[in-house]
């Protein structure tokens, strides 16, 4: 195809603002899927993603659309990540299209992910039709939330497109707006090969799956070909585009987009912003701004039940063979026995995963409390890369220590910024913008990404109710008072419980942890002390008195079968339980333990 009838382009959303409704409508309207096969196809599509845990990228699609002007066009969409854990994927597909649809939703108005994702399609110089959804609604605004558009994005909203992406109003609108307002790729058919992995993904019958956009030159069926950053070369086996179903095609051209596959064993061998070229005679120069994306978050899994390791082991490899940026390293504690050193890229990566296994593997997991990465300096010059706090070295050898932090960006209704504020204050952050865009604020902070790891986003709902909307980007890192904070339980430490902590807050989280562990930690028959410690210093102490009745005592006599209700409960609960020298500590615990009210 002619680069000048191919139109390449990503729609950004915040969730549930429509995209994906809009993409079926596009694919719906241009036949790409037959009206009668529409719903069939894609109820297949989810029952093989179901029985076979196939991965279906449903709204990457290649359309055809004969225009008003009587030319048919290629038109891309590529989908993209929607969370904020995934910010380096999502600049990276979004370098692949020339163009992007802003879709919101005319009831709701912007919210902090059109905010994150429009600046990036903004960075990636797109062309941005906005677009107006769910014009149905009564409770639609069209007039307000395009000023909001101009206001807060600065972008021009007076030719904004108003649509239904439900009931299918005004999609044909969006297709000509497409072709007639966004720009043809560029590209040099007769340049050595360059094209941009984009995104791949495991497929148990294909393999490895590699998405690629062709900048320069032609890709073939059979061709061999080479991935600059890895060195990695590979056979192309089969080349196809998605309709969204795979199609074989004979070769890709400048402009276009489609996946390969050459039998690649694992995602992790495929990098996301990687450039591929020809093995002979192919460019020198790759595409600039590669990074590889880098877990930030860490936690250790461990199974509640030891027997579980094998169990564990074989769910954690699976799961990064379809996810490059999770990683895993064997740990062992004193406490908790054999698990995994985890890498997420962010919190919900982290919940995510967690999820998976276990839900799919059946797994009960203990999770320890996420960690950071801090830059440990040393006093004899040398630096560490701190992601255990169990691994701090000790206090009296260390110089300083830094921390990253992250700048916040929340969207909130008015009668709830007072609580916002409060929160991020409460989190050590520092506010550096505050504006308002109708009845809503957007306050800007500047804040420790270890303040926002374990509980902030829940937080954040419960105390707006769940009408924030929120989003942050990495900015880097900064030295602070920050100390190893240790929990003893009967005098035995329990490393799982160790975190690191501003010195200035540590009394007050030491605090709220020993009375947290005080009332989720069951009696036992003796007296046990329950303390938080700096270095050999306790700074906060509680004590849990000794059980003395039988459990079952108050069940006087008669009624047989509570008895035995209650026994059994009680053996339920063991199961969920984990001992530290003398003392049987429940799982939950572990969890609740670090949440702050
Ligand atoms: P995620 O995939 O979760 O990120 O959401 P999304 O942005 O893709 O939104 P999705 O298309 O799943 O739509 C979210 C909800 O809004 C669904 O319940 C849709 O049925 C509904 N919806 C989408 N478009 C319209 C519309 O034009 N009008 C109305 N009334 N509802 C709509």
């Amino acid at each position: 195809t002619d680069l000048a009838h191919i139109r390449n382009f990503s729609i950004v959303a915040h969730i549930d603002h429509g995209k994906s409704t809009l993409a079926d409508r596009l694919i719906q309207l241009t036949g790409t899927v037959a009206e009668r096969d529409m719903k069939d196809q894609l109820l297949d599509a989810m029952d093989i993603e179901r029985e076979r845990g196939i991965t279906i990228k449903a709204n990457t699609v290649r359309i055809e659309y004969p225009a008003k002007d009587g030319e048919t066009y290629i038109l891309n969409l590529i989908d993209t990540p929607g969370h904020v854990d995934f910010a380096y994927e999502v600049s990276r597909s979004m370098q692949a299209v020339e163009g992007s649809l802003l879709v919101v939703d005319a009831s709701q108005g912007v919210e902090a992910q059109t905010l994150a994702n429009v600046y990036q399609a903004i960075d990636a110089d797109h062309e941005i039709v906005p677009v107006l959804n769910k014009i149905d609604l009564p409770a639609a605004d069209v007039d307000r939330v395009k000023e909001q558009i101009e206001d807060v994005i600065g972008i021009d909203a007076s030719e904004a497109v108003h649509i239904s992406a439900k009931t299918g109003l005004g999609i044909p609108d969006v297709l000509e707006a497409i072709v007639t307002r966004l720009p043809a790729p560029k590209g040099d058919r007769d340049a050595p090969l360059k094209a941009m992995l984009v995104d791949s993904w495991y497929d148990p019958y294909l393999g490895v799956v590699v998405m690629i956009r062709v900048i320069d030159g032609v890709i073939r069926k059979g061709d061999m070909i080479r991935m600059m950053q890895t060195g990695a070369r590979y056979g192309i086996d089969k080349l196809s585009v998605l309709r969204p179903a795979m199609q074989d095609i004979k070769e890709l051209g400048p402009g276009e987009i489609g996946v390969f596959t050459a039998s690649i064993k694992q995602v992790r061998d495929t990098k996301v912003g990687d450039t591929i070229t020809h093995e002979k005679k192919g460019t020198d120069t790759p595409l600039p701004g590669f990074k590889p994306s880098q877990p930030v978050v860490f936690c250790g899994l461990f199974p509640v039940d030891t027997n579980d390791f094998e169990d564990l082991r074989d769910a954690i490899e699976k799961l990064a063979l379809n996810d490059a940026s999770f990683t895993y390293e064997m740990e062992t504690s004193a406490a908790l026995g054999f698990g995994f050193r985890c890498g997420f890229l962010g919190l919900l990566h982290l919940e995510v995963i967690r999820d998976r296994i276990e839900r799919e593997y059946d797994i009960d997991l203990i999770t320890t409390a996420p960690s950071v990465i801090y830059h440990v300096y040393m006093k004899d010059g040398s630096k560490l890369d701190l992601h255990n706090p169990a691994d701090m070295p000790d206090a009296t050898l260390v110089s300083h220590i830094e921390e990253p932090r992250i700048k916040a960006t929340i969207l909130v209704p008015d009668e709830y910024l007072g609580d916002v504020l409060k929160l991020c204050q409460d989190r050590r952050g520092i506010q550096e913008d505050l504006t308002y865009a109708g009845a809503r604020a957007m306050v800007v902070y500047d804040l420790p990404l270890n303040e926002v790891v374990f509980d902030f986003y829940d937080r954040l709902k419960s105390v707006t109710k769940g009408y924030a909307s929120f989003d942050y980007q990495l900015m880097g890192y900064r030295e602070d008072k920050l100390v190893k904070m240790q929990v003893l339980v009967n005098d035995e430490p329990v490393d799982a419980l160790s975190m690191m902590v501003h010195r200035d807050r540590a009394e007050m989280r030491g605090r709220a942890m020993c009375e947290k562990l005080k009332e989720l930690i069951p009696r036992h028959m003796f007296k046990i002390p329950i303390q938080a410690a700096i270095g050999g210093k306790v700074i906060a102490r509680e004590t849990l008195s000794a059980l003395r009745k039988d459990v079952t005592a108050k069940c006087y006599g008669g009624d047989v079968t509570r008895k035995k209700k209650l026994l059994e409960k009680q053996k339920a609960g063991k199961k969920r339980m984990r001992q530290f020298g003398k003392v049987e500590i429940p799982q939950e615990a572990f969890i609740n333990a670090l949440k702050m009210d």
